[in-house]
């Protein structure tokens, strides 16, 4: 607590990622510690996570059964190499995973690749679905389908298939990409309890891209089951229905990018589990390991992973990896944060919460300028009115929930609310309350 204050700091040398520099570091925002619920700011104020950090901390801050296996870990065995060479950590961790798999044993999504991070899990799932077809002698099938208003990470093939302007006008995208429509559909929807009623034909875009590429050169679709950093935009009834039957008619893989909603978010395990829809492999990272310890791991089908893993036994069979894949410490985090989450509940805790969750949020529909509100699991998204101004208003609502206590997340017009799965129905309310007065007095 005796540290100097953000402004006796040296701020010009760390370059902000996703950050506007310059106005961040006139004014920061810094945090200092974390426990529970809350964060301290350097000010000595206590801040209610809103956001569990990035959508990761799941089982809240400063989890010392994770600090501790990390530290054991680190004490014991710090890095193994881990092409051609194993630890038992890496493989203890992918077992338990397995277990715990979405959609369960039947669904057989239990092979499992370990990455540093979501954009690194998105181009891994990407390479699965390019090698997979490859292996099954369909290699024609190169293209790779997004959905507008998607996020994948910042990798190349993530921002390729991502849906955000911002994130890709400045760099080239792969080639052979192309997108499905969004299904933010404000005009018929807005308001909605539960998931939009409207929209499941949306999900037939993908019929139009087939008759306009063909078949035989697209090899996987992903989308966020929920969209979550473009503004949380949920599913409309039948769509991730209709999405995978057009896929198996066309032989299409299905990817399903669970990086925020998987471990507990929606009230399931996973998003998989949620709608019962099962694609063909799933991309998880953030709450893998409560956020403590950067970790991704992608889940492949049986199947996918059966075709691709063949071949003369002494010879690599997928031509991919990190330095860092299954790092000791992250598994060593991991498998500590699974025992977390069993022990309490937490990958199916929200579905107590969720009621008090919505309608708590849906009393928002009454406020000036906020045009649609969205609830999910433990997700919400708030969209304003951007009066003119988009971006500005959000913003602003950020700067002065941070100033009152709140930290929320903000994307376009959007407060998107996603806080770790411990949350209190007090801490429900207190997050309305302050938002609700931000929102009075920011008109
Ligand atoms: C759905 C989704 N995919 C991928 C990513 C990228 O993850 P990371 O920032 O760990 O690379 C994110 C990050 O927010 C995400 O929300």
């Amino acid at each position: 607590m005796n540290k100097p204050p953000a402004n006796a700091r040296n701020l010009a040398h760390y370059w902000m990622p996703f950050t506007a520099n310059r106005q961040f570091k006139a004014t920061p925002r810094m945090l200092t510690a974390a426990r529970g619920m809350f964060y301290d700011s350097d000010d000595g104020r206590s801040i209610l996570d809103g956001t569990a950090g990035l959508w990761c901390v799941n089982a809240g801050h400063g989890r010392p059964e994770i600090a501790h296996a990390v530290e054991n870990q680190l004490n014991t065995l710090g890095y193994a190499p881990c092409f051609q060479m194993g630890h038992p950590a890496a493989f203890d961790f992918a077992e338990q995973l397995a277990g715990i798999a979405p959609g369960g044993p039947d669904a057989g999504l239990d092979r499992i690749f370990f990455t540093n991070s979501g954009s690194e899990a998105v181009d891994t799932a990407l390479k699965i679905a390019l090698a997979y077809q490859r292996a099954i002698g369909q290699g024609t099938r190169t293209r790779l389908i997004g959905r507008e208003r998607g996020y994948h990470g910042v990798g190349f093939g993530g921002i390729s298939v991502g849906g955000l302007v911002n994130n890709r006008r400045v760099f080239p995208s792969l080639p052979g990409t192309d997108h499905l429509r969004h299904t933010h559909w404000l005009e018929r929807n807005a308001f909605t309890r539960g998931l939009p009623r409207y929209g499941a034909e949306l999900a037939d875009d993908l019929t139009r891209l087939v008759a306009l590429h063909g078949a035989e050169t697209i090899a996987a679709v992903i989308i966020e089951p929920v969209a979550a950093s473009t503004g949380v935009l949920l599913p409309p009834h039948g769509y991730l229905e209709r999405l995978r039957a057009i896929c198996d008619e066309h032989g299409i893989l299905l990817i399903f990018d669970e990086v925020v909603t998987g471990f507990g978010r929606l009230g399931s395990p996973f998003a998989v589990d949620y709608f019962g829809v099962k694609p063909d492999i799933v991309t998880t990272a953030k709450g893998l390991t409560n956020g403590m310890i950067p970790m991704g791991a992608v889940f492949a089908s049986r199947q996918i992973h059966e075709a691709i893993v063949v071949g003369p036994e002494t010879e690599i069979e997928f031509y991919h990896g990190y330095t860092y894949s299954g790092h000791p410490a992250a598994c060593a985090a991991g498998l500590a944060t699974l025992s977390i989450y069993k022990e309490e509940g937490l990958l199916t805790r929200v579905t107590q919460l969720a009621d008090l969750w919505q309608n708590t949020l849906h009393e928002f529909q009454s406020r000036p300028g906020v045009i649609d509100v969205r609830t999910i699991g433990l997700m919400a998204g708030i969209e304003l009115d951007p009066w003119q101004k988009p971006g500005q208003r959000a913003y602003d609502v950020l700067v002065e929930c941070f100033k009152r206590g709140l930290l929320v997340r903000v994307t376009g017009d959007t407060i998107a609310l996603s806080p770790p799965l411990i949350a209190e129905p007090s801490h429900i309310e207190r997050m309305a309350s302050i938002l609700g007065e931000v929102l009075d007095t920011h008109q």
